[in-house]
């Protein structure tokens, strides 16, 4: 049954090859069909309405497509859960998913989404900046089409760091001690917050943590590498953080919105969140820090040298490889990721453009601070190469967020996310 409708996309694929050959996708005449009705489905992006912004703008210029959005959750593993479920059943909708950067390896090997590079040529994917659609691989090909890009951004309060006379902190140790000076003088209640809950977030922030620290999950040989001196220096760190008082207890519970709220409100004196938390900052409702928010690249731990690590997020597009609507699903695909869609997500909500000339614009870096330093973070990804790294996630995220809730110590943390890592590699995958 499955194989039956792969069967009907590859035939498709043929006349889609055509029409990208003639450099025609994207433009298809209206009077071509009747309107095709495709579904998009895509968590929130940026909480600022940037979704329906893109899709009304697309709608309105392709008389014979009309997108329909399919809105998911925001949580990254409750939404791939509900996909994996959803696609691996043959169900023929969403057609074009967006889909977080850490999936091209699980997805790939599960069938769960097409190779895009079988579909489009060469040129489609010379649009991107570079090392983007080496990420979107797996075996050779390429699964997603690189939509936007999200890297960790260290954002602090520039009116409370005035009132302190304080320089903004490029140390571990120095975010700590501004902290206690702040929280002292009663100018603030906390001094960082970050994404502290057991899920893929968490991940994110302990990549940074630990490659500050020079760690790795994987060593050389691909030998589980997590469970060392620097990792332990990174957790031993983080859970202090809260143990002190400079973030808050609920810390463990925190995804990206927790975080955001707290700093909004104005609680927290600095902030680890991704790029769209710029203009969140400064137009989402209630806020009560604009004007007032700065942004730097990551800070790292004393004697290393600055900036410390962002890890890298983001998302793609990918195809329901049992789409019956390949043609379009493509135009859409090529449409969000030329220019015109990607100055718009870049200047309205401060997300990465991953089309290299709207990322390099001088226009669109004037837009924003977040996007004017770009080009000075340093990047760690997340171990995704492997198909079983969901798992080896969970293994890090359950473990990390034990140990911040100080339900177990730092040391044994380390030992059961080495064991759990060791576990999903092993798992036949
Ligand atoms: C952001 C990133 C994504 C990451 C997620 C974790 O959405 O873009 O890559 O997995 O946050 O919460």
């Amino acid at each position: 049954m499955k194989r039956q409708r792969l069967g009907t996309v590859a035939t498709s694929a043929v006349s889609v090859l055509g029409l990208v050959g003639m450099g025609l996708v994207g433009g298809l005449p209206a009077s071509a069909a009747s309107k095709v009705v495709i579904e998009f489905a895509a968590s929130p992006i940026a909480n600022i309405g940037l979704r329906s912004h893109l899709i009304s703008m697309f709608n309105s210029t392709h008389p014979g497509i009309e997108v329909k959005l399919i809105s998911e959750p925001n949580n990254t593993d409750t939404y791939r859960a509900q996909l994996v479920t959803q696609i691996s059943s043959g169900s023929t909708t969403p057609d074009v998913f967006m889909g977080d950067v850490i999936w091209p390896a699980q997805f790939g090997h599960a069938h769960l989404a097409l190779a895009l590079s079988r579909y489009l040529p060469h040129t489609f994917f010379k649009r991107f900046a570079p090392g983007l659609v080496q990420g979107a691989s797996y075996h050779g090909h390429v699964y997603g089409a690189p939509f936007f890009m999200d890297a960790g951004f260290f954002y602090y309060r520039k009116d409370l760091l005035k009132k302190a006379n304080l320089p903004v902190p490029h140390t571990w140790e120095q975010v700590v001690s501004d902290s206690k000076i702040l929280q002292s003088r009663h100018l603030v209640k906390y001094g960082y917050v970050f994404q502290g809950k057991a899920y893929e977030g968490l991940t994110c922030d302990w990549m940074e943590f630990m490659t500050d620290a020079g760690g790795k999950v994987f060593g050389p040989g691909g030998k589980v590498a997590i469970d060392s001196p620097a990792s332990l220096k990174a957790l031993t760190f983080m859970r202090s953080l809260i143990t002190s008082g400079i973030s808050p207890a609920a810390e463990t519970t925190f995804q990206e919105a927790q975080s955001m709220n707290v700093f909004m409100e104005g609680q927290s004196a600095f902030l680890r969140n991704w790029d769209y938390a710029y203009s969140l900052s400064q137009t989402g409702k209630g806020t009560k820090v604009k004007g007032d928010v700065g942004v730097e690249p990551m800070p790292t731990f004393q004697g290393q040298s600055w900036p410390g690590y962002s890890n890298i997020g983001g998302w793609n597009l990918y195809v329901n490889p049992h789409t019956r609507h390949l043609k379009q699903d493509l135009a859409f695909i090529d449409w969000m990721t030329g220019v015109k869609a990607q100055t718009f997500m870049a200047t309205f909500g401060s997300e990465i453009p991953t089309n290299y000339t709207v990322q390099k614009s001088p226009k669109v870096r004037a837009q924003n601070p977040v996007l004017n330093i770009v080009s000075k973070v340093r990047l760690v990804p997340r171990p995704s190469g492997t198909p079983a790294y969901p798992k080896v996630s969970s293994a890090i995220y359950t473990n990390i967020n034990a140990a911040l809730a100080g339900s177990v110590s730092p040391a044994a943390a380390l030992k059961a996310a080495a064991q759990g890592i060791l576990r999903a590699t092993h798992s036949g995958l």
